[in-house]
């Protein structure tokens, strides 16, 4: 479709599976794409000395994908400096320069699709579909934001002068913006951080998640292949404590793109704040407490195909997953039980196989938090069901998908990140109550509602505080320039990526009076 607000853009195509000759011709893609990947700083000037970390593939801990090196204080401090001294230059270059360059590391990504996706399944355990649609977000984020650039910045807007003087409004990349990224969108979200600040004039420093600084490393190359200079798009692998943190504190950064957990965006705009500088702009994306409402004039078939989708699929490592379904006390029963079957056909294991559903958590970390989590859960509440997983899985970091009946939303303090669904009953006149209850979770960042009376929609969907409703259907997979995607409260500080107003937090604006 062409995209919303009046543009000629398209987003990017899938891949046809009833196709076998596209099928095959991606699966050669992948297979030609596949070497030991390294990834090391990318700081015009600057070697790090750190020793290299390998990278091992999630779905099976003896296979190596690659290895990375991190940034070490000297690099951070090259990277910096090259940026500062960079940014000017790149700021100058009209819009419509940069938005080009924009529409042509679109192209490349498309070029380079086989290997992408090849990456995103060995070093974050995605699956095929789930890689594809990694490409595809990227692609369109690039094209998107292209597009706003060309509107927002390519002139300035001429304002009235009454007095005969000449008003112009124009406006400026802020300086130096640091990226830092979530392993959880690899590619997609490093890419529409990165490339919003680029294409609004700052020059970028990424800091990419510790687990997949493959993939960023590959995405930074082809920016630069595109024509993005190399001291305008730096990438700095490392640690977040270290790395991440040495980056908010410094004076010359001017804004911080942020996606990931809100204790660290907490942290970040506790360090930002600290500095005796100018005071600079955090766009933080973050966590989510999701609910997903179904009353009883739902369809249980729809209500449990949505619910398996957006609870379960990509592990439950979305931000925008379903994490508790309120389901009306009417239908409940019958929802559960066509739940608890329909969790019996997915097919957990190899993200390699395309005809797998779910691969695995991201490492052990990750799954040792969910094993805790279910431990506690098998203690206060009821299990529903626990997924089967395939013999494949023993050797890397599985959790199986599960369902867990609680008592109260009081049982989950926080963010739980992975495939874990938490059902409570609801009776017909508690439907305020869990509208309050939804919002006192401070969290607002997608809600889904399963519902065929309209009073009941408006009603839930104009109170439930959230960036994202999404009315029968599933709540997950929100599509650039169609449904702009963000929350509110401890979910993030907005604006809305790949929607019209995200370019907008990335410029500083300047009025220019002339007396003529
Ligand atoms: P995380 O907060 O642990 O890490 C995110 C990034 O922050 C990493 O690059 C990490 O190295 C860096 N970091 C960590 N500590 C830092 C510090 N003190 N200073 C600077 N940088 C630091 O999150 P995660 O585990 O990688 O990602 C999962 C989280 O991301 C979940 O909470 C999920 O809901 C959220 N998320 C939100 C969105 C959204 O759009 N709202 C999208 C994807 C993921
Ligand atoms: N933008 C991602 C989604 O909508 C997180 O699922």
């Amino acid at each position: 479709p062409v995209g919303l607000f009046g543009e000629q853009r398209k987003n990017s195509m899938g891949v046809n599976f009833g196709n076998d000759n596209e099928i095959k011709a991606l699966a050669d893609a992948i297979a030609a794409s596949v070497q030991s990947w390294k990834a090391t700083p990318l700081v015009p000037g600057a070697t790090s000395s750190a020793t290299p970390t390998p990278v091992t593939d999630p779905a099976d801990r003896r296979r190596t994908v690659g290895s990375w090196q991190a940034a070490d204080s000297a690099t951070v401090e090259k990277a910096l400096g090259n940026a500062a001294a960079a940014q000017p230059d790149w700021d100058r270059m009209p819009a419509a320069g940069r938005a080009k360059i924009l529409e042509h590391t679109a192209d490349l990504l498309e070029t380079h699709r086989g290997e992408l996706i090849a990456l995103c399944v060995r070093e974050a355990g995605k699956t095929i579909p789930d890689a594809i649609a990694e490409v595809r977000e990227a692609v369109d984020f690039c094209r998107y934001y292209a597009n706003q650039a060309r509107k927002l910045l390519g002139h300035p807007e001429v304002l009235p002068g009454p007095t005969g003087e000449s008003n112009q409004l124009f406006l400026h990349g802020r300086g130096v913006f640091v990226c830092i990224s979530p392993w959880n969108f690899p590619l997609a979200i490093f890419m529409g951080q990165v490339v919003a600040a680029l294409v609004t004039g700052n020059a970028v420093i990424a800091k990419p998640a510790e687990q997949t600084n493959l993939v960023a490393f590959r995405a930074t190359q082809i920016l630069h292949e595109a024509g993005v200079p190399a001291a305008v798009m730096q990438l700095l692998p490392g640690d977040g404590a270290t790395v991440g943190a040495a980056l908010c504190k410094d004076p010359r950064v001017a804004g911080v793109a942020f996606t990931g957990s809100t204790e660290t965006a907490r942290a970040i705009n506790r360090a930002l704040a600290a500095r005796d500088a100018a005071i600079a702009v955090l766009i933080a994306e973050t966590g989510g407490q999701n609910a997903l409402i179904a009353d009883s004039s739902s369809l249980p078939e729809q209500v449990v195909k949505d619910a398996v989708n957006s609870a379960f699929y990509s592990a439950g490592q979305r931000c925008s997953c379903a994490r508790i379904l309120f389901v009306q006390e009417d239908i409940a029963d019958k929802v559960i039980a066509m739940l608890a079957g329909a969790m019996d056909e997915l097919k957990i294991g190899e993200p390699r196989l395309l005809s797998t559903d779910i691969g695995p958590v991201i490492d052990e970390d990750a799954k040792k938090i969910l094993d805790e989590h279910s431990a506690r859960m098998e203690k206060e509440a009821r299990l529903i069901k626990v997924a089967k997983m395939g013999e494949e899985a023993a050797h890397g970091t599985f959790f199986a998908p599960r369902a867990f009946e609680i008592n109260s939303l009081c049982q989950l303090k926080r963010e739980v990140f992975g495939p874990v669904l938490h059902v409570l009953r609801w009776k017909a006149a508690d439907l305020e109550k869990i509208i309050d209850q939804i919002n006192a979770t401070g969290y607002g960042l997608t809600l889904g509602v399963h519902s065929r009376i309209d009073s009941t929609i408006e009603k839930i969907s104009r109170n439930v505080k959230v960036g994202n409703c999404y009315v029968n259907r599933n709540q997950i997979g929100a599509v650039v320039g169609v449904q702009p995607f963000g929350g509110e409260g401890l979910s993030g500080t907005g604006p809305k990526a790949g929607g019209p107003h995200y370019l907008t937090r990335f410029v500083t604006e300047r009025t220019v009076t002339i007396n003529t």
